[in-house]
This record gives C-alpha cells, sequence and structure tokens, in this order.
C-alpha cells in the first residue's frame, strides 16, 4: 500500500502469545446477540426506539446488535470520560460527545459493552433521565457485578463475567484488542477492571 511501510505486524494478529483465554467465543456472542435482538425486537414493537451507543467500545455490538433487532429503530451516540478517581466512590465522569439528537419523549435503549462499577453508567442515566425520554432503559452485552458501586436496574443483560479484565469485541487494553471478534484475556500484566 501506498505510503505504508510493513513492519510485521499484522500477520499474527492476534500475537498469540497475548492472548491468554478465550473466554466467550466469536460464535456465541453471535448467538446471544440474536436473543437479545429478539426480545429488543418483541418489547419494543410499535415503539420505534432510540438506541443510544455509548462509545467507543460499543461499536462491534451495537452494529451487531441493531441487525438482530426487526423493527424501526433509530440511532444516536455519546462519548464518555472516565477518570482514574481517588477515591473510587466519586462518579469523576465527564461527557466528551453529546447526543445529536432530542431524547424528549422517545424511547430510549442505551446500548453499552460493558458495566463494572456502574459509576458510567449512573452518570449516563442521570443525565439523559432529565431530558425527559418517554423510557429509558439498559442493555449491556457484558455484566460484571462484583466491583459494583451503585445500584443498577439493567434491562438486558448478555453475559455475566466474573471480575476478570477482558478484552476484544469492541473492549480495550490501552486501545489494543478491540478488533478481537472474541472476548479474551490477555497477558497485561493488569489483573482486573
Ligand atoms: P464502570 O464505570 O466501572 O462501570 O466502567 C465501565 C467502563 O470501564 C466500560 O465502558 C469500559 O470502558 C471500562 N471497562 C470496565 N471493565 C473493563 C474490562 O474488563 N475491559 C475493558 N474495559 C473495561
Ligand atoms: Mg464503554
Amino acid at each position: 500500500m501506498t505510503g505504508i511501510t510493513k513492519k510485521g505486524q499484522g500477520a499474527d494478529w492476534p500475537p498469540q502469545s497475548e492472548v491468554e483465554t478465550v473466554l466467550i467465543t466469536r460464535e456465541q456472542i453471535q448467538r446471544r446477540i440474536g436473543e437479545l435482538g429478539a426480545a429488543i425486537s418483541g418489547d419494543y414493537e410499535g415503539l420505534k426506539p432510540r438506541l443510544v451507543g455509548i462509545l467507543k467500545g460499543v461499536t462491534p455490538f451495537m452494529a451487531d446488535l441493531i441487525r438482530a433487532i426487526s423493527i424501526p429503530l433509530t440511532t444516536d451516540y455519546m462519548s464518555i470520560a472516565k477518570y482514574h478517581p481517588e477515591p473510587e466512590t466519586t462518579a469523576a465522569v465527564r461527557l466528551l460527545k453529546d447526543l445529536d439528537l432530542s431524547i424528549c419523549g422517545e424511547h430510549v435503549l442505551l446500548v453499552e459493552d460493558i458495566i463494572d462499577s456502574g459509576l458510567t453508567m449512573e452518570y449516563i442515566l442521570a443525565q439523559l433521565e432529565a431530558r425527559g425520554p418517554a423510557t429509558l432503559r439498559v442493555c449491556t452485552l457484558f455484566n460484571k457485578t462484583s466491583n459494583r458501586m451503585v445500584d443498577l436496574p439493567l434491562q438486558y443483560v448478555g453475559f455475566e463475567l466474573e471480575d476478570v479484565f477482558v478484552v476484544g469485541y469492541g473492549l480495550d487494553y490501552e486501545q489494543r484488542y478491540r478488533n478481537l471478534p472474541y472476548l479474551a484475556t490477555v497477558r497485561t500484566g493488569r489483573q482486573s477492571g
């Protein structure tokens, strides 16, 4: 390719030495998304839901989920920055990119890749609730409850996870591994999320 000097990266992607364990396969993820899509299609029939994805990790899930939903819908995205707060109990979360569309009177379904402490989702729910949606619910592909700091009602959950740091299918470690089609642990030295 013009202007691109290949340095050997890409031939062995993902590096087999880095992937530790594949926890959930591509097939398992796709099957579960089919089930979530069917449930959402039934629950929101006639309501034309607005699916709101939380960037960036949600992009593979959002792309697959909306195609598993068989009713009319609209989409929007927002982006949140999460600090590494001290103490961890403060919701140190900041809005980086707001929604493009008004959600007043809309049936909003927030779509998230993973919920851990719940602080990010708590912040988003408070922000969006104030804008007067008709309904506001949450769909997360992965759910880790062992570090949960707030009580969150989650209507659609793909998979429950142990307290282990995972990558792939949108989830990153230092911005890497988002393009793995499965969920895995990697040898990063990091122990938990
Ligand atoms: P929470 O505010 O603690 O619920 O954090 C949720 C966010 O933290 C997710 O949207 C991810 O960006 C990130 N996160 C939590 N656990 C993991 C993980 O195991 N791998 C990658 N990112 C994670
Ligand atoms: Mg996220």
